[in-house]
């Protein structure tokens, strides 16, 4: 099969398609025909060498929508099955962009039933990565969050996630994108000035850091998206950072989200797998907004 990795570390030229063997599940794992497999942030980490694992083959791609193909010893899926599923794991050989993957089957939930499966890709890794931050926060109705890069992946299912539990939330995000982020439930917008002290929480997907931290009020809550950069705990509040885990029945729930309305999900542009190295070009630019999706 054909899978994506680098083995050099570098920019968008480093990243390679290569002909390798097709990977065999092992006991409760089960092997899925990738269809579409998402790409985020942490895959130019891993190209950059941001995590580690220099002189290895390291697969790129933690999102993936497909049917399982292949089932291993109390796999608890059958082939045919459409699922999504998150792979996690920074320095391993293969990963989601590739024909096929091998993954855990408590990372799979069946893919959400109302959209392609090209937007069923982008859900996993920044769907669970948005409600598991908001678990660090233990937010009640009524309460209020600042969500910091609220136009983004993670930043935009925190704001819808929020907003439908009851949360008042104000969306920091650049100028053009205010219509979007109040389109996704935000309350209120700002491009960057808020009121010291002035929330309950913030989630910090922008990573500001120590600047998004003097938002919230004394004895509140704030959850970073990168452990090694959170900011020190200052004023009682408790600061947290989401190290993002595969849960397939919390899948599960994201995706029923999907199909009730709740949760939008965004595709920018779709790339053939052999395009990766553009693909990844593509998201060095910045500014995209919706997942890039590469298609085996
Ligand atoms: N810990 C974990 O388990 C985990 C899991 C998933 C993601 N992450 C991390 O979470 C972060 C967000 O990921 P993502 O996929 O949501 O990224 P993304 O889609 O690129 O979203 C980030 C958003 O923040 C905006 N932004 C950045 N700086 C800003 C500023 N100063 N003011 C206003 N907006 C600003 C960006 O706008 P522009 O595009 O215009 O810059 C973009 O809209 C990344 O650092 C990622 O690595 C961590």
């Amino acid at each position: 099969m054909r899978a994506v990795v680098v083995t050099a570390f570098g920019g968008p030229e480093v990243v390679r398609v290569v002909e390798t063997e097709l990977p065999e599940p092992a006991a409760r794992q089960v092997r899925i025909k990738v269809a579409a497999a998402a790409l985020n942030p942490v895959d130019a980490g891993v190209r950059a060498g941001v995590f580690g694992g220099a002189g290895k083959q390291l697969g790129l791609g933690w999102d993936v929508a497909g049917t399982v193909d292949a089932v291993g010893a109390a796999g608890g899926w059958s082939v045919g099955d459409e699922v999504v599923a998150l792979h996690y794991g920074v320095v391993e050989p293969l990963g989601t962009h590739a024909e096929y993957v091998v993954v855990d089957t408590d990372a799979v939930a069946r893919a959400p039933r109302s959209v392609d499966v090209v937007a069923a890709a982008t859900l996993p890794l920044n769907a669970l990565t948005a409600v598991q931050a908001l678990d660090l926060l233990e937010l009640t109705s009524g309460q209020s969050l600042l969500v910091t890069g609220a136009a983004g992946a993670v930043g935009g299912f925190a704001v819808q996630l929020a907003a439908h539990r009851g949360v008042s939330v104000t969306a920091l995000a650049r100028e053009g994108d205010a219509e979007l982020v109040r389109s996704l439930g935000a309350s209120s917008f700002t491009a960057g000035a808020v009121e010291p002290g002035s929330v309950d929480a913030v989630l910090d997907a922008a990573v500001l850091g120590e600047r998004a931290l003097a938002w919230v009020r004394d004895g509140g809550a704030f959850a970073g998206v990168i452990p090694k950069a959170a900011p020190a705990p200052v004023r009682g509040v408790r600061v947290g950072a989401v190290e993002v885990s595969a849960d397939g029945p919390r899948l599960a729930e994201l995706g029923a989200l999907v199909d009730q309305g709740v949760l939008t999900l965004r595709v920018a542009e779709t790339y053939a797998l052999d395009e990766a190295p553009k693909a990844h070009a593509r998201l060095a630019e910045g500014g995209v907004r919706g997942r890039l999706v590469l298609i085996p």
